[in-house]
């Protein structure tokens, strides 16, 4: 199988990319324009097995055809996207260009070649402000209502792809709605200390809890918490952190699922929220570091709660989780974050 990641040498996209390697043997080929992407990420990945790399950004919709050509492509990954809430709502026509019409040209040019497969990565942003959350979690029939254009934008690319698929039936996809991706690889060292080889490497990252192990490090002087006036128990933003470590393997598993089965949108989340101060609290523990933590206004478009119901992908793709530890995932990202 030849398979394409776009945003490859992007957090999330490298540890597919990582596990596609280690855990596989079809070839990889990364289109990446290194916005918010490494190169020494992808020297680290090029160590475990070698693959393709095009320096491209996908706005050059000519480009596209000729490499999905040349490489016998039959699966896409597709990460490359822009995922700031809030820069978003400041400059949403750069979220629908980059977003909503990079990944129609991607499909668009993917059914031209006879693509098979096409995983792309949505976002728990098209639940939008859910007036109350079932105590099971969200789950994937959960009216879609984003409040910010970035989930919008990934909704928008949602729908072109159903309609592709419908249209299309030889080309099937699967669209996983993330919830809060967090922590670097879970890699131990030959002293069996948890030494990550990747992890988010982009320096001016929003992450909540690449945020606090800055500050548990001295990289940072303070952090603010955005808003302790929501309708939550402890007035802060509640949200389902996931390991990216397990959330890769989704990616991995839903390849094998497509041979076999119809397109599909899963909700990938452990189903257990925690609030910012909570988060904030379990990096002080786990790096036995304190640091100040001032109390700031909400963050525009940021919702106060999302949960996530998982029962859909732990059935019928049967993905089972193996970092489902607030600890570890704090832990690995204080760990990354010293490398980096
Ligand atoms: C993240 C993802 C988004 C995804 C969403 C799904 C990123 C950049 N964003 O958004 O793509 O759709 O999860 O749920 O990966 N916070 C603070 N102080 C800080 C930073 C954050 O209080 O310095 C709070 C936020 O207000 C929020 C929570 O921490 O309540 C998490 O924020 P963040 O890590 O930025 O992720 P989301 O905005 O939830």
């Amino acid at each position: 199988m030849n398979i394409l990641v776009t945003g490859g040498a992007g957090y999330i996209g490298s540890h597919v990319v990582k596990q596609l390697l280690e855990d596989t043997d079809y070839s990889v080929t990364i289109v990446d324009n290194l916005s918010t992407g490494s190169r020494k990420t992808l020297d680290t990945l090029r160590a475990i097995r070698d693959f393709k790399f095009v320096e491209l950004d996908l706005k050059e919709f000519d480009k596209i055809l000729p490499i999905l050509e040349e490489n016998s492509i039959d699966t896409i990954i597709h990460f490359a996207a822009s995922i700031v809430v809030p820069e978003s709502v400041e400059n949403p026509l750069d979220y629908y260009m980059n977003n909503t019409v990079n990944t129609t040209n991607l499909i668009d040019k993917a059914v031209k070649v006879g693509v098979e497969r096409f995983i792309f990565s949505s976002t728990a942003a098209v639940y939008g402000e859910p007036s109350s959350t079932p105590i099971s979690g969200l789950d994937e029939n959960f009216p879609t209502a984003p409040i910010n254009p970035y989930g919008m934008s990934k909704l928008m690319s949602e729908n072109v792809l159903k309609d592709a698929s419908f249209a299309y039936p030889k080309f099937k996809h699967v669209a996983f709605r993330y919830f809060n991706v967090a922590g670097a690889d879970v890699y131990y060292n030959s002293d069996n200390k948890l030494e990550p080889r990747i992890g988010q490497s982009f320096p001016n990252a929003t992450h909540l809890i690449k945020i606090a192990s800055e500050c548990a490090l001295g990289k940072r002087e303070k952090m603010a918490i955005f808003g302790d006036d929501f309708a939550t128990e402890d007035g802060t933003g509640v949200r389902d952190y996931i390991h990216i470590d397990d959330l890769a393997s989704a990616h991995i598993q839903a390849i094998e699922y497509l041979k076999v089965n119809d397109s599909d949108t899963f909700n990938v989340g452990y189903g257990k929220g925690y609030s910012v101060k909570e988060v904030v609290e379990e990096v002080k523990r786990v790096t036995n570091r304190d640091f100040q933590v001032d109390n700031a206004p909400r963050r525009a478009g940021d919702p106060a709660l999302l949960i996530s119901n998982n029962s859909k992908i732990k059935q019928k793709m049967n993905w089972t989780p193996k970092y489902n530890n607030l600890g570890l995932i704090c832990q690995s990202a204080y760990e990354w974050e010293k490398i980096v």
